[in-house]
């Protein structure tokens, strides 16, 4: 059954939910394809981008997540920008080809320059070399445009679930948390330019391995240039955290995500797909398994590390200090070993947004 699946030219939705629930002997079948794919698209290429997490202030209230913003039990900072552009200049020296900046969402005048003024100073510090990807949530045309222009050239934001309903069960409902907002802002990041990321979380409640598929379906429909997705980890001081005896476990929220990363690489053979964190909170070799299955991109962190421990988005989030030589020098050779290479200095650019753009003109 898996190999009459796997010769199709797409996968329908009925065929994802074969993949993602199929057996353990399947489950062979379907990784080595979907490394195969990967092999074959885009190479043994795996490219880091250095992850600064530089503040866990937020305006928003997502029911997941441990630094929303009733969240009273956690200790706020905000790197400083000098700090931010000390990173990325670490980034650089070190030959990672682009970094992450990512931080709760704020959408005020200060925050929105002072981004601005940072995208500007990363780039003159790199010789406009050290590429930039944006993760700073939901913001409006005008900022997206502006900090385009000064510099950023990729953004993730996730979708978190690509069903409205699904969408409102795990969000508050009111004006600050509208999936209609989330769902423009993805296209105001294509119209713009963007290499677009999107992503969702893999195990939550209410979630059903139908809705899996049609998150997969989505973000081929969206013609999305990258996705970044991973376990759900649960989080004790979130309104979800109630729900946490109706998941399955773990290691199961594990291996789905592993299912998924492959399904998507088989469906979309040339984005680009990171081996999330939370990966990594449940297994410490969680983003290998990912690269050897279908992702292309490792998020190392390197947030001053007096900070990291306080962007607790979840439980057991790894806090280990990937800026230090010794623990980069593992994650590469890891890598190695399973015959996996790390270039340096590329930006590593999903090769689906060229195509996407060609196809456009
Ligand atoms: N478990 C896993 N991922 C989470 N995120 C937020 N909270 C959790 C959680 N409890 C993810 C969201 C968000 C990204 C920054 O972190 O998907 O988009």
């Amino acid at each position: 059954m898996i190999h009459s699946i796997l010769k199709k030219e797409t996968l329908s939705k009925e065929d994802l939910i074969y993949l993602l629930s199929c057996s353990k002997d399947e489950e062979k079948i379907l990784f080595d394809y979907s490394e195969k794919i990967r092999i074959n698209t885009i190479g043994r290429n795996v490219y880091l981008r250095g992850l600064i997490e530089f503040s866990n202030i937020c305006t928003k209230d997502c029911l997941y997540c441990g630094i929303r913003k009733s969240n009273t039990t956690i200790e706020r900072f905000q790197v400083l920008k000098e700090e931010i552009v000390e990173a990325a200049e670490f980034a650089y020296k070190k030959g990672y080809g682009s970094i992450v900046l990512q931080s709760g969402e704020r959408c005020d005048e200060l925050f929105i320059d002072t981004i601005d003024d940072i995208l500007k100073k990363i780039k003159k510090i790199s010789n406009n070399e050290l590429g930039i990807t944006l993760s700073l949530g939901e913001q409006n045309k005008e900022t997206y445009q502006r900090w385009f222009n000064s510099g950023a050239h990729r953004y993730l934001l996730r979708i978190e679930a690509a069903d409205e309903n699904l969408y409102n069960k795990i969000h508050p409902n009111d004006e600050n948390h509208l999936y209609s907002r989330r769902y423009e802002c993805l296209k105001y990041l294509q119209d713009i330019g963007y290499q677009t990321g999107t992503g969702v979380m893999i195990g939550h409640p209410f979630q059903t391995i139908e809705d899996l598929a049609d998150n997969l379906l989505f973000f081929k429909k969206f013609d999305i240039d990258m996705v970044g997705m991973g376990p759900y980890v649960e989080h004790q001081d979130t309104p979800l955290y109630k729900y946490k005896d109706t998941l399955i476990s773990q290691k199961e929220r594990l291996n789905l995500s592993l299912r998924m990363i492959a399904c998507l690489r088989i469906l979309m053979p040339d984005i680009n797909i990171a081996a999330a964190t939370a990966l990594q909170a449940i297994d410490p070799l969680g983003r290998e398994k990912a690269v050897q299955i279908g992702a292309n991109v490792i998020m190392p962190n390197i947030t001053p590390t007096y900070k990291r421990k306080l962007y607790n988005l979840y439980e057991n989030k790894p806090g280990g200090d990937e800026g230090k030589e010794e623990i980069h020098q593992l994650l590469i050779e890891r890598l190695k070993q399973i015959d996996y290479c790390v270039p340096n200095d590329l930006w590593g650019d999903s090769k689906h947004y060229f195509e996407r753009i060609k196809k456009g003109d």
